[in-house]
């Protein structure tokens, strides 16, 4: 898994799915307090964003070429409780084999907040299409299953909005290393969510607090 995500580590670093969003401008809105985590951070934008919000931030990501601070996966974080304020973790969640110990994980080194976005669920069909185009896609969840990993986590569900955007589809595809007649399943699978060369994307951004 992580070889994979090592080996389009740039991609990530550059693409426009990544670098911005209304979602990033929403997880810097909402932090509060001085110190940050950055949850499978990728190509490490919600970091910079909170950087630039004059967070202290760590990045923390299992996958060497994406050079986090700290190399872990999100489900045995390798921080003390309470280590901070906010603890975010945007677009990856879905690629989590154990979502529900990764909230409680998050839940516990935080002092304040946890924040996720992630991709929305929008039925099997996109799923198959997600799965098919990345086999480290494990699961988008829906609101309410949402709802629910935050509660378990003991985190109380504070703010939630859904965001629809758009992405380039063919780097989309390129990103995960999908080709040939895989991608044209993919194409055919979300083909009422493309149009002008875009895929349309809903995500679901939610600020849990500690209780
Ligand atoms: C789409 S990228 C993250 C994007 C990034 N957060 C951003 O905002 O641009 C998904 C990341 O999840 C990481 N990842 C995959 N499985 C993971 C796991 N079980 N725990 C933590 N991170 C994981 C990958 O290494 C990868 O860097």
């Amino acid at each position: 898994m992580t070889d994979r995500w090592s080996a389009h580590a740039q991609a990530y670093h550059e693409s426009d799915a990544h670098t911005a969003g209304a979602d990033l401008d929403l997880i810097v809105d909402w932090a509060e307090g001085e110190t940050a985590l950055d949850v499978a951070s990728g190509g490490g934008h919600v970091a910079r964003r909170l950087r630039d919000a004059g967070f202290d931030v760590v990045t923390v990501d299992p996958s060497p070429g994406m050079q986090a601070d700290v190399r872990s996966t999100a489900d045995e974080l390798p921080f003390a409780d309470g280590s901070f304020d906010v603890v975010a973790t945007r677009i990856a969640p879905h690629h989590f084999a154990d979502v529900p110990a990764a909230m409680r994980e998050m839940a516990r080194v935080a002092r304040r907040l946890v924040v996720v976005v992630d991709n929305l669920n929008r039925g099997e069909q996109v799923e198959e299409a997600e799965r098919l185009r990345d086999p480290t896609h494990v699961r988008n969840y829906s609101e309410a299953e949402w709802r629910a990993l935050f509660g378990e986590a003991g985190l109380d569900v504070e703010a939630l909005d859904v965001i629809e955007t758009t992405i380039e589809l063919e780097p989309w595809l390129a990103r995960a290393d999908c080709r040939g007649e895989e991608a044209q399943r993919v194409r055919a699978l979300v083909r009422e969510l493309i149009a002008d060369g875009r895929l349309s994307m809903t995500r679901i951004a939610i600020k849990g607090r500690k209780r």
